[in-house]
């Protein structure tokens, strides 16, 4: 049997890819709709790839010789290309319509990492995952029934196959058991299991594999937010104030070649004067990730109208750009959703040495106010000692990542008030979109989460119903930081 261990560099290889394994995100915005010919091309297009490259002996390594169905392999296979192809139509559209070339490119990236990784270390990696999924809900109920165990029902809503192979699997290798209770048949976990779910956990967080996901459904939760300018204007009504001063403390100049990250439906871009102020000698590129975001901040200008400005739909984590390509980048209320070290690295990769770069974010706060305390209750309450109170940065943590590559940084710090006067807005804003509690909500199965969700927003109603809006106004911190970009072609001496 692979260790995992074994497993590791395949695990981290996927998470830099763009596969799918399990579809949270493309469950965001509703079933992913495949036409039956779309079906029949991922079915047999995954049967005749598995039919070619997997071989019996493969069994041997990956699964201890374990009496697996060969069907194993070709829903793995299946599930992985469908789901890919689901992630990548929502990724480049937005929508959850499979076509014909997303399915066609996510059977060539399914196998291609399967030719490169090894069939049996891509099974073992795809087990794995599974069993993380599985483990983790029988961990969180104490036990399932039988039934809801083998539909998914809770914990993988998205299937449509019965989970009967993983049960079995796991039944062999000792990590589930089947007990009977009232005449009705319960799955629950060994000790053996209980241990390999923490070696899972661990392994999937330390290859990033979990907070990428959680990034992937925050990026799709914008997308779905149609109202997002309403929703920013009702929570947070100082919030054009706070883009102006922003603006002003990012030192732009007309004629600067600027990027910006994070660019949402265009507040910052358009709203605040971004654009208005670089001026035709100059030009502004506005990326965001989330492809509807875009939609939204194109709609608001006519691009005719102001040739220096483009849209490209990119993560911060992974810009499209030459090195050395802009004067300034910035970001406002982006940061705090992205992998802080990766996204500081690449601005500081596509800046011209000396370039701006400049971010506005929320700051990470103790849960003191009375008013969150209790409106997040349901969530907070789950995790005895979270490593921190929300998702938002420390302090430190903007400034710490910056040092390495930027130089002359300025920090300021502010609060501004926002309004927990919508129950349904707020529940949205910070626990989907914004994951406030994505620490929390992490190891929580799917359909529990969304139930916790709800009780928050409930929650929220009975408060917005006894308190006034005075009461339900919250301070937020706030921090600013601007840095100029060290210029790694020069040696310390100076001298290139
Ligand atoms: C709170 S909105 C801010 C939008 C705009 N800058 C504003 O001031 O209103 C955050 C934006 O960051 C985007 N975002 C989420 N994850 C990101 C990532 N990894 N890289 C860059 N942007 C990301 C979201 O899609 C969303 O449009």
């Amino acid at each position: 049997m692979y260790q995992i261990e074994d497993v590791r560099h395949v695990i981290a290889d996927l998470t830099n890819s763009s596969l799918v394994v399990s579809p949270w995100l493309a469950y965001v915005g509703g079933r992913v709709r495949f036409d039956s010919y779309i079906s029949d091309m991922l079915y047999w297009g995954t049967r005749d790839f598995t039919q070619a490259h997997w071989r019996r002996e493969y069994l041997a390594p990956a699964f201890d010789t374990l009496p697996v169905h060969s069907r194993f392999p070709r829903t793995a296979v299946f599930e992985t290309a469908a789901s890919t192809a689901a992630f990548l139509a929502y990724e480049q559209t937005g929508r959850s319509t499979v076509t014909e070339r997303h399915a066609t490119d996510a059977l060539h990236v399914t196998e291609n990492f399967i030719l490169q990784h090894g069939f049996d270390y891509f099974l073992s990696a795809y087990v794995m995952l599974t069993m993380y999924e599985n483990h983790n809900a029988l961990n969180y109920y104490g036990q399932m029934r039988e039934a809801d165990f083998l539909s998914g029902r809770l914990h993988r809503p998205w299937i449509d196959y019965e989970l009967d192979d993983e049960l079995i699997l796991s039944r062999v290798l000792g990590t589930t058991e089947l007990f009977i209770d009232s005449g009705e048949r319960f799955v629950r976990l060994t000790d053996k299991g209980r241990d390999r779910l923490a070696d899972y956990y661990a392994l999937l967080k330390e290859t990033g594999y979990l907070d990428k996901r959680n990034r992937s459904l925050r990026i799709s939760h914008f997308s779905e937010m149609e109202d997002y300018d309403s929703v920013v204007q009702q929570i947070a009504p100082t919030a054009a104030d706070l883009r102006q001063s922003f603006l002003d403390f990012t030192a732009i100049q007309p004629g600067m070649r600027v990027l910006e990250i994070g660019c949402g439906s265009g507040a910052f871009t358009f709203d605040a004067g971004l654009v208005d102020l670089v001026g035709p000698t100059g030009s502004v590129v506005a990326t965001d990730p989330a492809p509807r975001m875009l939609e939204r901040a194109m709609m608001k200008r006519d691009p005719h109208d102001v040739p220096w400005l483009d849209f490209v739909q990119a993560p911060a984590e992974d810009l499209p750009f030459p090195d050395g390509s802009f004067d300034a980048v910035v970001n406002m209320l982006a940061i705090h959703l992205t992998d802080i070290p990766a996204a500081v690295k690449e601005m500081h990769r596509v800046l011209k040495p000396g370039g701006i770069m400049a971010s506005f974010h929320p700051l990470d706060f103790p849960m003191t106010n009375s008013i969150i305390k209790e409106w997040f209750r349901p969530i907070s309450s789950l995790v005895e000692q979270p490593k921190r109170e929300t998702t938002m940065p420390a302090r430190s943590t903007v400034p710490d990542a910056v040092a390495p590559y930027f130089e002359n940084v300025i920090c300021q710090e502010a609060s501004t008030p926002n309004y927990y006067t919508n129950p349904d807005i707020v529940t949205r804003f910070y626990l989907e979109s914004v994951g406030l509690f994505d620490d929390h909500l992490m190891r929580i199965p799917w359909v529990e989460r969304t139930r916790l969700i709800e009780d928050t927003r409930n929650n929220g109603r009975r408060l917005c119903s006894i308190h006034t809006t005075e009461e339900l106004t919250v301070e937020y911190p706030v921090q600013l930081v601007r840095g100029v970009a060290k210029d790694f072609t020069v040696s310390r001496n100076g001298r290139a």
